[in-house]
């Protein structure tokens, strides 16, 4: 299948201030295209959560703008937005089935039946590995478990736009690796277009197709790094040379802007 890249997302000089007197994100520029997978990592404190904040809506008083294929997403409902917030964001006292259905039903405003919403649901709770859970609640799993239904959840609402925030970090390295692929190929077959913040360079590597290094001096603009790996079939990308070259590549720019 393929798809038309129209602009995508689009942020413009885009500036927050929590408390006067400091910037968490100062005139910020950034494009994806629409169907694009951008990872991005920067230092702690840099502005990565609250850019994909602003993004969702949760964070209102910004000046400078942030557009989706020429839309302003300052108005509501503009663009259905998927958002995997760094702790998860489930509902405790919701089992992982409702936790999903909730969110389609905010979301689907009608456009599915009841029947057709509860196929969505066995089917990304199956992709995820995670059917047999869908009668329990969040706090009964484990973090890599939730991590998994907060990623069905943002897929099954089949968004225009996904954000996550260092959605992997909670989880062991096997299980990271195993939930990185099942996320990417979930990815290939709905790609939405995606900002997917790490703080693991080889996360960065593996699942981005530019990766966005944020400075950690806010006046200076974010570095796009093209990325050749991502064209690699997935498992054969960690034993490639690109990716060892990607790897001293990405370092190296961190050196320079961390
Ligand atoms: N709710 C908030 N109130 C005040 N300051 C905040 C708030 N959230 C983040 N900040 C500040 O904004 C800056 C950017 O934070 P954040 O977006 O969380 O960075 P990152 O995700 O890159 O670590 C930091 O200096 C942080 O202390
Ligand atoms: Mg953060």
């Amino acid at each position: 299948m393929s798809y038309s890249r129209n602009k995508g997302l689009e942020i413009n000089s885009l500036t927050v201030e929590y408390q006067e007197g400091h910037l968490a994100l100062e005139q910020m520029d950034l494009c994806l295209p629409e169907h694009s997978i951008y990872t991005m990592i920067g230092p702690s404190g840099c502005g990565k959560s609250t850019l994909l904040r602003a993004i969702a809506g949760l964070v209102q008083s910004y000046t400078g703008e942030i557009k989706f294929n020429d839309q302003s997403l300052r108005k509501q409902g503009t663009a259905l937005i998927g958002l995997v917030p760094q702790n998860y964001g489930l509902l405790p006292w919701k089992t992982v089935h409702s936790n999903i259905r909730m969110a389609m039903r905010i979301s689907d405003s009608g456009r599915h039946t009841k029947g057709q919403q509860e196929q969505q649901i066995t089917s990304w709770l199956t992709a995820m590995g995670i059917a047999d859970l869908a009668q329990r609640y969040p706090l009964s799993l484990s973090g890599g478990q939730q991590q998994r239904v907060a990623i069905a959840r943002a897929f099954a609402i089949l968004p225009e736009i996904m954000l996550l925030d260092e959605p992997f970090s909670a989880l062991d390295a096997i299980t990271r690796e195993e939930i990185q692929t099942i996320f990417l190929e979930n990815w290939i077959s709905h790609p939405t277009t995606t900002l997917f913040v790490t703080h693991d360079v080889e996360e960065a590597i593996l699942l981005g197709e530019k990766i966005v290094v944020m400075p950690s001096n806010k006046e200076e603009p974010p570095v796009i790094i093209d990325n050749p790996v991502f064209q690699i079939s997935h498992e054969d990308k960690r034993d490639s040379d690109e990716f060892f070259a990607q790897t001293k590549r990405i370092r190296k720019v961190m050196q320079e802007k961390w």
